[in-house]
């Protein structure tokens, strides 16, 4: 069978990303433009229509009419997902051999981005929950341990990034974060990959966006949390701590030079939706629906995690013993397909489809789940990463990746410096990152994470010779 009909496959209830549902909630613009003549719409920058880098054309008259509508300044479409708007933005507020201060919970999208520019992440661990494995964002308390620990370190940093919400949909009030941070004079960028929705600004219980908090820079995933096709995404700026030109010249390093004129009217189509009385009311109507749905699986015993954002679901497997892939595999199988399995959870993403008598579903198949793996006990709670507060990898992460290597068994590695990553993916989050020193614990405890991520931790890694 070739790909173009393996897509095509049904998949059953599909509570994964793009949130768009399998074109269910796809905007109605973007519906009226895929039922043309097929392949009509598939063209690259032309005169007149322009790309969003190009002044003169109607992509880049868009790019201001939505910035406008979401309270930027500037804003540009981008067609290799919020992935290529980070790394643009980030080689935008640091130069080569600068420092930049992050969050553990970085997407490698960003790490990567440190790889080609030369730039040093100073990672600042978080907040860890042992029920479920998973980390918290910080609040305005634990950043400012984070920033007196700098300032008794050897550290000078360039810039901060943040990411709001997480994948599970945890997220907290960016505003205080965001003005100790330029209290330092820093620029921040706010990867808001899974919080587009939160920009829409239809409903005063979702968080607040990052745009609104005050970041310089915030991109939005589209397909991740708006209606857009898969790799479209949006990166905004304010305010005047970034060069324009600076983020425009990265974006030219990053982008293809022929972006798809399809996904471009996708960013826009998208975007509108959320500017649009008719699609704020469709998202609130979504969110209702989200909030209703999850307090009655919870009346009904389903053990679901507090979150920030309603539209994802985070189910604690882990409560009755059974793991977040076990459950996955088991679910899928009966024709509901999550979007995050993790040791102790499965996070569905409900997306902005429409989905009927979902709280039926989930309840019989919960039942079935819990009687298939009847008599287990709750899992043991997860350890956090042993891993230093404020931890820079010992070795340049670009120079770890292109020097001399070798592969060997993860039990021989102490003392090695790891010349790649180690990242379960999804979510895309690294546990151990190019030029990090593996030590005893460290080691030890991916020795046990390689028990908890069936197949995603490798037996053997690639050190620096
Ligand atoms: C927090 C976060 N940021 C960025 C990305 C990259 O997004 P995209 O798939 O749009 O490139 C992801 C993808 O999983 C993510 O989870």
């Amino acid at each position: 069978m070739g790909l173009s009909s393996l897509l095509t496959r049904y998949l059953g209830h599909s509570f994964f990303l793009p949130a768009h549902g399998r074109g269910a909630a796809l905007p109605n613009e973007l519906r009226t433009l895929l039922s043309k003549r097929a392949g009509v719409w598939d063209i690259p920058e032309l005169p007149g229509f322009g790309g969003p880098l190009d002044e003169n054309g109607e992509v880049f008259r868009s790019q201001q009419k939505s910035a406008e509508d979401f309270g930027a300044q500037r804003g540009w479409y981008g067609v290799n997902g919020a992935t290529g708007l980070l790394q643009s933005a980030l080689l935008s507020i640091a130069r080569p051999g600068q420092s930049v201060l992050m969050p553990r919970d970085i997407h490698r999208s960003l790490i990567n981005a440190c790889v080609l520019g030369g730039i040093k992440p100073v990672l600042f661990d978080l907040p860890f929950e042992r029920d479920r494995g998973h980390v918290l964002p910080p609040d305005g308390i634990w950043l400012q341990k984070v920033l007196d620990t700098l300032d008794s370190s050897f550290f000078e940093i360039s810039a901060a990034v943040l990411v709001h919400p997480s994948y599970q949909g945890y997220a907290v009030d960016l505003s205080p974060l965001i003005a100790q941070l330029h209290q330092r004079g820093w620029p921040v960028l706010v990867d808001e990959a899974h919080g587009t929705h939160f920009a829409a600004a239809v409903d005063e219980n979702l968080p607040g966006s990052a745009l609104k908090a005050g970041a310089d820079l915030v991109v939005h995933s589209l397909h991740k949390s708006a209606s857009g096709l898969v790799q479209t995404a949006v990166l905004w700026m304010q305010g005047c701590r970034v060069d324009r030109i600076a983020v425009e010249r990265s974006i030219a390093w990053l982008q293809t030079s022929s972006p798809s004129a399809l996904f471009l009217a996708s960013c826009e189509a998208t975007l509108r939706e959320f500017s649009k009385p008719s699609g704020k009311r469709k998202l609130r109507a979504r969110i209702n629906e989200a909030r209703g749905l999850a307090s009655q699986l919870r009346k009904i015993g389903l053990p679901l995690l507090e979150n920030q954002d309603p539209l994802r679901l985070i189910l604690h497997t882990a409560k009755a013993g059974i793991s977040g892939f076990e459950a996955d595999n088991w679910l899928i199988s009966r024709g509901l397909v999550a979007e995050l399995p993790e040791p102790g959870c499965l996070t569905f993403c409900l997306g902005l489809a429409h989905h009927k008598r979902l709280a039926n579903l989930f309840r019989k198949r919960w039942d079935g789940l819990i009687s298939s793996f009847s008599n287990r006990s709750s899992l043991p709670p997860f350890n956090a990463p042993p891993i230093p507060f404020l931890n820079v990898p010992l070795m340049d992460c670009g120079l770890a990746c292109r020097a001399p290597w070798e592969s060997i068994p993860l039990n021989d590695t102490v003392g090695r410096v790891s010349a790649e990553f180690i990242c379960p993916y999804p979510p895309g989050i690294p546990m151990l990152v190019p030029g990090e020193e593996l030590d005893q614990n460290r080691v030890h405890w991916l020795i046990e994470q390689q028990r908890l991520w069936p197949e995603q931790i490798p037996l053997y890694v690639k050190v620096v010779l």
